[in-house]
């Protein structure tokens, strides 16, 4: 038996050592403390949390983990709760908490591909990846790139809502057409490159005519393909065989249900013998 005066100090001891471990607690803890925290886990001090200090787990004594952003996961004795490491943030490769910390809920610790090659130079480089990577519009009216960027910015505004795919945008065009010359008899071809949410109908007309095209003309085409990138869509516009009459200028035009935005390129056409005459349409023609 020891003496009472004796037992209070050591169990004040034992409370100390728990409260030393590296990430014990994450409880609302701001940016720079974080960067203190994360230089302190580096330290030689890790080495003996998995040794005979935690050998015994005691439920009881461990702190109430609060304020995670990216969900609760067990600390490195296997034993109390700390918080997961954001998306981002450096990790432990492996489902052994360490060093750097174990990634949240619905993410996992990847090597970057490109520094990666420096991990045994002692530079750290796996990071928390979100494992779905879908964008989401939040009730906010903001476009969440993935998953788990929702859930972080749930946890500071609790009640916002998310759906599938980013938020509704006007079609936005990515690669517009380029002005074009060639000669007469030749072919060619505009390309067209929208990004919108609802996905854009992409149309092509000729200024001063109303007909989408192709219209009836036997020798212009219309072709789309969705991408390269997700909500994107591409449109080519060939004319071939052309003539005089197809110089002008084409426009293309993404439109959803949010509203439209159109992108215009010139193309004159030669006559044959004019071939290297000139670069620029306009400089050339009446268009
Ligand atoms: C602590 O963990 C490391 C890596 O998992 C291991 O190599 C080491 O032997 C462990 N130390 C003790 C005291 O269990
Ligand atoms: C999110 O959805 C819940 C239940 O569907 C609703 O009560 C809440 O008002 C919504 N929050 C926002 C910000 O729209
Ligand atoms: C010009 O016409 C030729 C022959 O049809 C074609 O191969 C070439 O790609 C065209 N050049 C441009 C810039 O469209």
């Amino acid at each position: 038996m020891l003496p009472g005066e004796i037992i209070l100090p050591l169990l004040l001891l034992g409370v100390g050592l728990c409260q030393s471990f590296p990430h014990y607690t994450y409880d609302d803890m701001d940016d720079d403390l974080a960067m203190t925290f994360d230089y302190y886990k580096d330290t030689d001090e890790v080495d003996y949390r998995n040794g005979s200090v935690c050998e015994e787990c005691m439920p009881e004594l461990c702190h109430e983990t609060r304020g995670c952003r990216a969900g609760l996961v067990r600390d490195s004795c296997g034993c109390c709760f700390e918080c997961g490491n954001l998306e981002g943030q450096s990790c432990d490769l492996g489902d052994k908490n360490v060093h750097y910390g174990i990634c949240g809920e619905g993410m996992e610790c990847k090597l970057d591909p490109i520094n990666g090659a420096y991990e045994d130079e002692g530079v750290h480089d796996a990071q928390c990846v979100c494992v779905t990577q879908e964008p989401m519009c939040g009730s906010d009216g903001r476009t969440y790139m993935n998953l788990c960027k929702y859930k972080e910015a749930a946890f500071e505004s609790p009640g916002l809502n998310v759906s599938d795919g980013p938020c509704k945008t006007v079609p936005i065009i990515k690669v517009p057409p380029r002005d074009l010359v060639n000669v007469s008899g030749s072919s060619v071809v505009f390309l067209c490159e929208v990004f919108a949410f609802p996905m854009a109908l992409v149309e092509w007309r000729k200024d001063g005519k109303d007909v989408i095209l192709p219209g009836d003309d036997p020798h212009i085409s219309v072709q789309s393909r969705g991408g390269p990138q997700k909500y994107e869509l591409s449109s080519w516009l060939q004319i071939e065989e052309t003539t005089r009459a197809d110089s002008g200028t084409y426009r293309c035009t993404g439109r959803n249900e949010v509203g439209d935005v159109s992108a215009a390129a010139v193309l004159g056409i030669l006559p044959p013998d004019r071939r290297c005459a000139s670069s620029r349409p306009d400089e050339e023609l009446q268009v």
